[in-house]
């Protein structure tokens, strides 16, 4: 099979589309023939180097959506059904935080979906929810994840709170829209990009800033109203900018840090009774909660463009340029 892998850290100059044996499911997993794929900015930091525990080669690729060849073990899906991966591995039995020492995610080090096919725990594959195209479905698994556990379990949103999502472009950031727009919120986002805030607002955001044009856009996002919770991965300096702009006893759910790390004041957190709530990825829960908002209809996630796999590495350098809105999508077969 066909199957795009990383050899090195030079960059998407590094992938390399090989010939590579279909793997074989053991006891307890799932074989899913892929048909689309999806980006995360994780990809791209591994090929950069910027990413821990790397071994090489191996086939990357958290997000995809195919059909279940076969499963052995806990599955929800039988084989021939259109199924998604949730790309947690061993999340473990806590559901209040994964398991630092046993878990792992999808494509580093174990071999992801960037391939004609994959094997993951059976448990881990879910029916594709209906109404997504394998292309939109393709998107949602890692982003998705993230963004409900960032914005629901973590950020605790609630029906008519306002919600702040910096970098609307995102990936992730987008499905904190969609999710946040489903449940009730009132949104205000940022971006670098004029054309990015008119798709957001095209998506529902009520208002929006250029934070590369308005650098104290957190004023003027205060001045609008009360901000309830703030949902960041930019790192740098809008962490602090992102406080600035909370109501007293608001929130800032952090999973991310693009930018590199944040200095922020302390006086304006202590002094308005804030709460910091890291996070990252989500639990099994999670995952199954997440897919039914799709479910109950409706959501459609933002597609940037869809590439094929031979075109990887123009598809990794619009990301590593934060060019695309969106999820850039991978066909695979
Ligand atoms: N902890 C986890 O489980 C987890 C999971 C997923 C992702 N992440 C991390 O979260 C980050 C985003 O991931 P992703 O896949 O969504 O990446 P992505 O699609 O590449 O999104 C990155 C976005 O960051 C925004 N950004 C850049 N500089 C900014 C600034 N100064 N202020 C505000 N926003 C800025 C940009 O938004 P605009 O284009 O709108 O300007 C850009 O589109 C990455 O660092 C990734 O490693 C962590």
């Amino acid at each position: 099979m066909k199957a795009l892998r990383v050899h090195d850290t030079s960059g998407p100059r590094g992938l390399r589309i090989d010939d590579v044996p279909v793997p074989e499911p053991r006891n307890g997993e799932a074989l899913v023939a892929i048909r689309a794929a999806a980006l995360n900015r994780r990809d791209v930091f591994i090929t950069q180097g910027l990413y821990p525990n790397l071994t090489f080669p191996t086939t990357l690729g958290s997000d995809g959506c195919g059909t279940l060849i076969a499963a052995t073990g806990d599955c929800a899906a039988s084989a021939g059904d259109d199924v998604v991966i949730d790309p947690m591995l061993d999340w473990g039995a806590d559901a209040r935080v994964w398991d630092a020492a046993g878990s792992s995610i999808l494509g580093m080090p174990r071999d992801g979906t960037f391939a004609q096919y994959v094997t993951v725990p059976a448990c881990n594959v879910y029916p594709k929810p209906r109404g997504l195209s394998p292309e939109a479905a393709a998107t949602i698994p890692l982003a998705g994840l993230t963004a409900y556990r960032a914005l629901v379990t973590r950020g605790g949103v609630r029906s008519g709170e306002t919600v702040l999502i910096t970098g609307v472009g995102g990936g992730v950031q987008t499905f904190v829209l969609l999710f946040a727009k489903r449940l009730g919120a009132r949104t205000i986002v940022t971006s670098g990009s004029d054309e990015k805030l008119e798709r957001a607002k095209a998506m529902g955001a009520d208002l929006g800033f250029n934070y590369a044009t308005t650098p104290d856009w957190q004023k003027r996002a205060r001045a609008a109203g009360p901000i309830d919770l703030a949902v960041d991965s930019s790192g740098g300096d809008t962490p602090a900018k992102a406080i600035d702009a909370l109501r007293p006893g608001g929130r800032l759910a952090i999973y991310g840090a693009t930018n590199g790390e944040a200095t922020m004041r302390l006086f304006p957190l202590f002094w308005k009774h804030l709460t910091i709530a890291g996070t990252s990825m989500g639990s099994p829960s999670d995952f199954a909660a997440m897919l039914q908002l799709f479910e109950d209809g409706g959501l459609q996630p933002a597609i940037d463009r869809v590439y094929e796999l031979g075109e990887a590495a123009e598809a990794f350098e619009r990301m590593a340029q934060s060019e695309q809105f969106g999820k850039i999508v991978l066909r695979v077969s």
